[in-house]
C-alpha cells in the first residue's frame, strides 16, 4: 500500500519492502536528511547591470570604433596574406632575432592569416560584449513534433511526387539519377584531390647519398679521417654533397647520419663489421618510429636513444630496437675510406630511412 498526499506536511507510507512509514514530509522539508527542500525554487534571473555604452553614447561611440578597427585590420592583414602569396619568393630565407634563419613566406602569411582570424574573431567578440543586447531572453520550449495530419501530409505529399514524376513507373530515368548522383561528387572531390601536389614518387625512399660521398661534421661541414674517429666518440654527419642541394632542409632530415666508433670486438653481427671500417659505424639518425633525431648516444652501453618517446637501439646489434615503440632497427650506412683517408659512403642507404610507409617494401 502507498499513501501520498501534497508535498507538504503529509505523510508518506511505503510498503516497498523497506519499511513502511520511512519518509515524513513535513513542510517543504524531508525528515533525516539535513533538511533539505523539497522542491528547490526558481531562482530567477540576475538583476540585469547595465554596460558603459548602455549608458552613455560616447562610451558606444569609441566601443564601435573599436570593433571597426579590428574588423579592419582583419581585411589589411588578408590584403597582405593576398600580396605575400604571389610576391614572396617562396625559397626566400631572412635572419629573425630569436628565430634564425627563417623562410620569409611562411612567416608573412602565418602572421597575415593570423592577424586575418584575431581580428574577426576578437571584434566579434568586442561586439557582442560592449554593443549587442545582453539582456537575458528565456523562450519556453515547444514540442517539436508535428501534428500526426501534417506528417501523414508530407508522406501522400512525396508519394504524389513519386507518382506524378512516374520515377516509380520508369526505371531507366530512376537508375541513370542514381548513377549520375553517385558519380557528381567526383567532380567535386578530383580537383582537391589533384590540387594536394605532385606525388612524393621515390622521395620517401632515397636520400642524397651516393657512393664516394664524404662524410662531413654538422653543423662545421669539415671532411672526417678515419684516425680523427677515436673509439667511444660520435658524430653528426652529413653527405658532402648536401652543400650542392637545392633542397637543403628535405635533404637534411632524411640523410642526418650518426657516426661511432666502437672496440670491433663489442660488435655482434657480421653485416655491421663489414659495411663499417674498423670499427667506425654509420647509422641514419632518423628514427624508425616517427622520425625525430635519435641524438643521445650512451658510449658505455652502446645504446642510442630517441628523446621523442624513448625508442633504444643497440649499436652493438645493428642497431636493433631494444625498447620503446619504434618496430625496425636504423638502417645502416655502408662506409670506407677513400684515398686519403677520409670516411666516404661505399652506397647509398640499402633501404628507405625514418619512420614506416605503405609502399617501402617496394623502394
Ligand atoms: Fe623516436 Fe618516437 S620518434 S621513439
Amino acid at each position: 500500500m502507498s499513501e501520498r498526499d501534497t508535498p507538504h506536511g503529509e505523510v508518506v507510507e511505503s510498503t516497498d519492502g523497506y519499511g513502511a512509514g520511512a519518509l515524513r514530509l513535513d513542510r517543504g522539508h524531508i525528515e533525516g536528511t539535513g533538511g533539505l527542500p523539497q522542491r528547490f525554487e526558481n531562482p530567477g534571473l540576475p538583476p540585469h547591470v547595465p554596460r558603459m555604452a548602455d549608458l552613455d553614447e560616447g562610451a558606444a561611440k569609441r566601443a564601435e570604433k573599436q570593433v571597426a578597427t579590428l574588423f579592419g585590420l582583419s581585411s589589411v592583414a588578408t590584403v597582405v596574406f593576398v600580396l605575400a602569396y604571389f610576391l614572396i619568393d617562396s625559397e626566400h630565407v631572412v635572419y629573425l632575432p630569436g628565430f634564425g634563419d627563417t623562410n620569409l613566406y611562411n612567416v608573412v602569411l602565418g602572421v597575415c592569416l593570423a592577424v586575418a582570424l584575431l581580428g574577426v574573431g576578437v571584434g566579434a567578440v568586442h561586439w557582442a560584449k560592449t554593443l549587442m543586447p545582453d539582456t537575458e531572453m528565456v523562450e519556453e520550449r515547444h514540442p517539436q513534433r508535428a501534428s500526426d495530419a501534417d506528417r501523414q501530409r508530407t508522406v501522400d505529399n512525396l508519394m504524389e511526387g513519386g507518382e506524378t514524376s512516374q520515377i516509380t513507373r520508369r526505371p531507366l530515368i530512376k537508375y541513370s539519377l542514381i548513377g549520375s548522383l553517385a558519380l557528381f561528387p567526383l567532380g567535386l572531390v578530383l580537383p582537391l584531390v589533384g590540387g594536394l601536389g605532385p606525388l612524393p614518387k621515390d622521395a620517401l625512399s632515397k636520400t642524397i647519398w651516393k657512393k664516394g660521398d664524404r662524410l662531413i661534421r654538422d653543423p662545421e661541414h669539415t671532411p672526417i679521417r678515419a684516425d680523427q674517429v677515436t673509439i667511444g666518440s660520435v658524430y653528426h654527419v652529413l653527405p658532402a654533397s648536401i652543400l650542392e642541394s637545392d633542397h637543403v632542409l628535405e635533404d637534411k632530415a632524411k640523410s642526418a647520419v650518426l657516426l661511432m666508433r666502437l672496440n670491433p670486438e663489442d660488435i655482434k653481427v657480421k653485416k655491421e663489421l663489414d659495411w663499417g671500417h674498423e670499427g667506425i659505424v654509420a647509422y641514419s639518425k632518423i628514427c624508425t618510429h616517427v622520425g625525430c633525431p635519435v641524438g643521445l648516444y650512451e658510449q658505455q652501453t652502446h645504446h642510442l636513444l630517441c628523446p621523442c618517446h624513448q625508442s633504444t637501439f643497440d649499436v652493438t646489434e645493428d642497431c636493433k630496437v631494444i625498447f620503446g615503440p619504434a618496430k625496425r632497427p636504423l638502417p645502416q650506412l655502408q662506409i670506407t675510406v677513400d684515398s686519403e683517408g677520409y670516411l666516404v659512403a661505399d652506397a647509398p642507404f640499402h633501404e628507405a630511412v625514418g619512420p614506416s610507409f605503405w609502399e617501402r617494401g617496394h623502394a
